[in-house]
Parts: C-alpha cells; sequence; structure tokens
C-alpha cells in the first residue's frame, strides 16, 4: 500500500536507471523513452556532460542564501539575457513558480509606473500554466479549479485561435496577455507567427504586456531557443523551466528592462531559486545547447520525424487524424481512444504521453538519434495496424 497520496493516476511500472533516450526497468527491460519527464530532459538521461557538471558542484557548494552572491547565478542569467529578448531573469524552482512570478513581474510594472488599477491578465481558456492557486485560476479550466475556491481573481479568458474574443475580452484593467507559445497539455496547439505578429501588435496598440509562457516549448525544444524565436517578436515577459534544468529542478522568469523596473528589492523571493547546484546545472544545458550547429539538428531531425509521422497519417488515415507540433513537441491527434493507443506504444516499449483533444504527444530528448526515430516509427506503425 502505497503512502503517496492519490493526485497521480500512474502507470505500473518504475525503472532502475536511464541512459539518453532509454529507460531501463529492475528486470532489465527496456524503453525507447518519448516522455523525457515531460519535455524535462532536454539533453537525455544521465547524459555525461551534465553528470560531470553537477558531481564538480556538489562538491564545491550546494546552496547558499540569495542573500549573497551567487556567481553561478551571474553568469547565468547573463548567458539568457545575452542570447535573448531579456535584460534581466529571476530564477525559480518550477514552472508554475516561474509563471506566477511572470503574473506578478507585470502587475508590479504598472503598480510602478502609477496604474495600479491595471492588473488583470488575459489568458486563453483551458490553457495549463501550472497548479499552483493562482495559476489554475489562469488556465480557465473548470476541471483544473474544481474544488479549489474561492476563486483567485484577476484573470479574464478567450478562446484559442479567436481574434475577436480576444478583442472583445481587453479591458483597460489589462496587464497582459499571457499564452502559451504553444500548448503542451492542450493538445500541442501551435500559435502560428503571424498570429505571435499579430498578438504583439495589439499589446502595444493597447499598451499592456505579452507573456509568452515557454516552460514546455522553449529552451530547443522547438528547434529555436524559444519557440517564438520563428516570429521574430519581442515579448515583454517569458517563465521558462522543464528543458533549462535538463532534469534539475529550475525555472526563471525572463524580462525586459522595462518590466524589470517594478521588481525592486523585497518584491520577490524564493530560498532555493538560483542556487549554486541548479545555476550549475542551468549553465552545463546552455553549454551543450549553444553549441555551434546544436539547435540545427534539432531542426533537422525534427523534420525527419515529422515527414515519417505525416506518412504514416497518410497509411493510417483512419487512426491519425493529424500531426501537430512544432520541432520536437509533437502531438498524434488520434480519430479514437488515445489512451489505449498509448498503452499500445508502452506493451511495444516506447513511451508516450497524453495531451487533451485525444493527442498523443511525443517528446524525445533533443539529442535523439536518428536509429532511435526510426525504432519509434516502427513502433507506431505497429501498433496502427491494429488500432482501431
Ligand atoms: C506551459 C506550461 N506552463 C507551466 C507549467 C508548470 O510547470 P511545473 O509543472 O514545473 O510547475 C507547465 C507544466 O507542464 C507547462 O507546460
Amino acid at each position: 500500500m502505497s503512502a503517496l497520496a492519490k493526485n497521480y493516476n500512474r502507470r505500473k511500472i518504475s525503472f532502475k536507471y536511464g541512459k539518453g533516450s532509454f529507460l531501463y526497468t529492475n528486470k532489465g527491460k527496456k524503453y525507447l523513452d518519448f516522455v523525457q519527464g515531460i519535455a524535462v530532459n532536454s539533453l537525455g538521461h544521465s547524459n555525461p556532460y551534465l553528470v560531470k557538471a553537477i558531481i564538480k558542484q556538489v562538491k564545491k557548494l550546494w546552496h547558499v542564501s540569495n542573500a549573497f552572491i551567487i556567481p553561478e547565478g551571474e553568469k547565468l542569467a547573463s548567458r539568457l539575457a545575452k542570447k535573448t529578448f531579456a535584460d534581466f531573469v529571476i530564477f525559480q524552482n518550477s514552472g508554475a513558480e516561474a509563471t506566477e512570478a511572470a503574473i506578478k513581474v507585470a502587475k508590479r510594472y504598472f503598480y510602478s509606473i502609477g496604474q495600479p488599477k491595471k492588473n488583470r491578465i488575459l489568458c486563453v481558456k483551458n490553457s495549463f500554466h501550472g497548479r499552483t492557486l493562482a495559476t489554475i485560476y489562469a488556465s480557465g479550466s473548470k476541471k483544473m479549479t474544481e474544488g479549489f475556491g474561492p476563486k483567485v481573481d484577476g484573470f479574464d479568458h478567450f478562446e484559442f485561435g479567436s481574434h475577436n474574443s480576444l478583442k472583445k475580452s481587453i479591458t483597460n484593467k489589462t496587464a497582459a496577455i499571457m499564452v502559451e507559445t504553444v500548448m503542451g497539455e492542450g493538445g500541442i496547439k501551435v500559435i502560428p507567427d503571424w498570429c505571435l505578429k499579430g498578438l504583439r501588435k495589439i499589446c502595444n496598440e493597447n499598451k499592456i504586456l505579452l507573456i509568452l509562457d515557454e516552460v514546455q516549448c522553449g529552451i530547443g525544444r522547438s528547434g529555436n531557443f524559444f519557440a517564438f524565436g520563428s516570429s521574430k517578436i519581442k515579448p515583454d515577459i517569458v517563465p521558462i523551466a522543464k528543458g533549462i534544468g535538463g532534469g534539475f529542478p529550475l525555472g526563471a522568469v525572463l524580462m525586459s528592462k522595462r518590466v524589470a523596473s517594478g521588481m525592486t528589492a523585497g518584491t520577490h523571493g524564493s530560498t532555493f531559486g538560483g542556487n549554486p547546484l541548479a545555476m550549475s546545472v542551468g549553465n552545463a544545458v546552455l553549454d551543450q545547447l549553444f553549441k555551434r550547429g546544436f539547435l540545427t539538428s534539432v531542426k533537422k531531425i525534427s523534420k525527419y520525424f515529422h515527414s515519417e509521422l505525416n506518412k504514416l497519417k497518410i497509411k493510417f488515415p483512419k487512426v491519425i487524424k493529424e500531426v501537430r507540433g512544432v520541432g520536437l513537441l509533437i502531438g498524434l491527434q488520434l480519430h479514437n481512444d488515445q489512451k489505449k493507443f498509448i498503452q499500445k506504444l508502452m506493451d511495444n516499449k516506447l513511451l508516450t504521453i497524453r495531451a487533451a483533444e485525444n493527442v498523443v504527444r511525443i517528446l524525445p530528448p533533443l539529442n535523439v538519434k536518428k536509429k532511435e526515430i526510426d525504432l519509434a516509427i516502427k513502433i507506431i506503425k505497429k501498433v496502427c495496424l491494429t488500432h482501431k
């Protein structure tokens, strides 16, 4: 009898160790892991470079308070700022903390410029920004908020893809629009570049901030460092997590100089956020991601994966409805019974995970090999042959 609370519907399997794209059970069974902790292990399991970096830091210094200067954090923040739109960074430990901090940054900015009533955040209905009280109410999802009243106020919602609904929902109290650049949990729905440009324009016209949640789709997963990279727009605030820690809990909120002006001493904090151990791992992840050609290879391999999956869609039109996503954030939308399909994939030693709208989510590590993709395609094909 497990003493863990029942808030997860866990699969009846556990693993002893992992290596690259694979996980191994106690009994030596080998699984191709295309979940990777839900887009967390960006460089696969037990990546030797990350292992070396973490061991080196473990022997030196794990944790000191943010009351002191943390050189590893200074380094990570300045690398993120140099490579992106951002001027400033606040480190956190998870995605929900990062999105919640993003909300705080937006509110505080308007407060600091003498507009405290401009404090509402406009989000997509049924989006996903985490599981804290504020972020579940940001999601506008009945399922996630049920039983957790009273409602955390300060959020308005519009329908995904509806410009009319978006424009109608903006009021003089709107401080920011917050969207996932690619809706992950919501079914791998990509906001196209032209829409991102439109969003930026609407924000500029209405003097409101644009928050792009890149917790799941950021840090190279799209083939660009950020999923909004191809649109060439500049958001004001970007929460990140998952891939930046490569498996170590690490989140951050990135922001422009203008909006950072509200975050004066004492306005936000975190005991663990930005400690030397997490920062060293984050720096090691960036060492790999910023290597010449790394993101180009993510683009190349993901193009191959998408094209192979689209071939399967053509071959099995009654099983696969749509191949969704960008880069290595991939969704297979099925006509029916995604749960059974995922189970059958697992029976054939391929791990995937669900998303809304009957989608099978496929999240290989960013350094996945072609032969591993070929193996996944072979297994998916086999399951398609028997799936009704
Ligand atoms: C887009 C997005 N934002 C926020 C979160 C919350 O991240 P965490 O589970 O680390 O709190 C997630 C998690 O899946 C996510 O996909």
